[in-house]
């Protein structure tokens, strides 16, 4: 395609997201050499700005691991060159006529454009009818990234969907979870389908549970206005971990095609039982000082209503009822203004029948089942917990880690997620974007769940900013005989 001219426009530009993750991205796909020869960027937003002054936010927010190396500063001359800045309103088509004859001027003969809308929900429609009616490619593709919140529930996502697609096709939206494009999450199926040693363990029959931790040591600061209307269950879970376990879970896909893969995702959600009130915990995070420092409470956001019930915290058990995983318990935890910060995906084997080395253990024995830890951020890695002899004469046995640390296996090599899914859109392959029926099962899954939780209005149980969260997720856990692992443990 050495005529073809790629244009890149990001609806939004001036937003955080864009700021923060999608213009360091597109920096470190040019750095990379890894976009067309021939592309441009487009910042488009309300604000007026002049392309110099677009430029300058670019190269003051480079935010990515591209910063300080060789050519660095080069590289982001050249890069800055090729981008543009277009004011517009987000639901005039006017404005996008004159976005598309800014657009035409850059491009030769054939032309593919990308738009990343990096704006709240509201006004996806808006923008996508004014792009598509009049700033679509004529001779080439046209394709649409959108981010989440895809809705809230059901109907409202499935109204969105229908929206969209009066002005586009399923093949021309990538919606992305940004999760999916992160290392340890891809190589989930390298573990599994490349290597020998884990797929015949993985079911129910040498598996006892799967635990999906998302932790993050800060609050809402200055979210607290989109937070609110979402809380923790739709922010994270709904997307981010049942992703996750839907990779995990899946049976081998009939190829690496995308449709083979996300097939198979679907496959794993419509088996899974809807969440029920029962098999979950909220809470959410109470104002706190340690050490002579105030922490506020989420209430305390000047965006958040001081009565708001949405949960910053949330604990759930997950089943899914196939041959494969009847009766294992799917824990899932996702919480703001925690202790730590991390990501984790553990599995928890079965106990050793008829251990020959009861006896031989320092801890007890339920502590000693083997343990495989994919540790999706920070510090990427993944180790397996293993029972091993204590050198010496005696024989005494100790747990111990068979371990993969990215950080010394593959120094400096881990691209940000959105590197990758806008690399994966511009060259069309849809494997880590969500497919509309994947979409349809997630919320089918928790729907329920979240509308009786509004409904009958449950106050979370509160937490101290900087804690490990309610007690309420252990009692969660031990219900389905589930001990936590601790993401500090390493
Ligand atoms: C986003 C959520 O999708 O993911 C945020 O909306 C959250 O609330 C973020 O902070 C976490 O992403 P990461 O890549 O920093 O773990």
């Amino acid at each position: 395609e050495e005529s073809s001219t790629l244009s890149i426009t990001v609806v939004g530009a001036s937003g955080d997201l864009a700021k923060k993750k999608i213009f360091p991205a597109l920096f470190a796909l040019f750095y990379e050499g890894c976009l067309p020869q021939d592309f441009s960027v487009f910042g488009y937003a309300r604000t007026k700005l002049t392309h110099e002054e677009l430029r300058v936010m670019i190269s003051r927010t480079l935010t990515c691991r591209i910063d300080q190396r060789e050519n660095c500063v080069d590289k982001m001359d050249q890069f800055l060159k090729r981008c543009f800045y277009h004011s517009g309103q987000y639901n005039s088509e006017d404005d996008f006529a004159e976005l598309n004859t800014k657009l035409k001027e850059k491009e030769v003969y054939l032309s593919n454009r990308l738009y990343y809308l990096s704006i709240p929900p509201n006004i996806f429609v808006d923008v996508v009818r004014c792009a598509s009616l009049r700033a679509s490619s004529v001779n080439g593709w046209t394709r649409v990234i959108v981010e989440k919140p895809f809705g809230r529930d059901s109907e409202s996502s499935g109204g969105l969907t229908r929206c969209l697609k009066q002005y586009l096709t399923e093949e021309q939206i990538f919606r992305i979870d940004h999760y999916l494009g992160k290392e340890l999450v891809e190589n989930l199926s390298v573990l599994r389908f490349s290597n020998l040693v884990f797929e015949p363990l993985w079911s129910r029959n040498y598996i006892r549970n799967v635990q999906l931790i998302f932790s993050e040591d800060f609050g809402t600061e200055g979210r607290g206005g989109y937070f609110d209307q979402y809380g923790i269950i739709r922010d994270i879970m709904q997307n981010h971990l049942l992703q996750i376990l839907a990779l995990f879970a899946m049976e081998t896909p009939v190829s690496l095609d995308a449709e083979d893969i996300r097939s198979e995702k679907v496959k794993v959600l419509r088996s899974m039982k809807p969440l029920l009130l029962q098999d979950m915990i909220v809470g959410q995070y109470k104002g706190h000082s340690k050490g002579g420092k105030a922490y506020p409470g989420y209430t305390d956001d000047p965006t958040v209503p001081k009565n708001s019930l949405t949960p910053t915290f949330a604990a759930a058990a997950m089943f899914i009822n196939n041959a494969r995983w009847d009766g294992v318990p799917f824990l899932m935890k996702a919480g703001k203004a925690l202790h730590t910060r991390g990501a984790e995906i553990r599995v928890q084997f079965r106990h050793v029948p008829g251990n020959l080395y009861k006896k031989n253990f320092a801890t007890d024995l339920d502590k000693a089942t083997n343990e495989l830890v994919i540790r999706v951020q920070p510090d990427e890695g993944i180790y397996l917990r293993i029972n091993n002899k204590v050198p010496g004469l005696g024989m005494r046995l100790d747990r111990s880690d068979l371990n993969l640390l990215y950080r010394s296996r593959y120094p400096r090599e881990i691209p940000d997620a959105y590197e990758r899914l806008l690399l994966d859109a511009i060259e069309g392959e849809r494997r880590l974007f969500i497919r509309s029926d994947e979409l349809d099962a997630a919320w089918d899954l928790f729907t329920p769940a979240l509308k009786e939780l509004e409904q009958k209005k449950i106050v979370p149980e509160l937490y101290p900013y900087g804690s490990r969260g309610p007690v309420g997720a252990h009692y969660l856990a031990s219900k389905y005989n589930v001990r936590w692992g601790d993401l500090e443990d390493a």
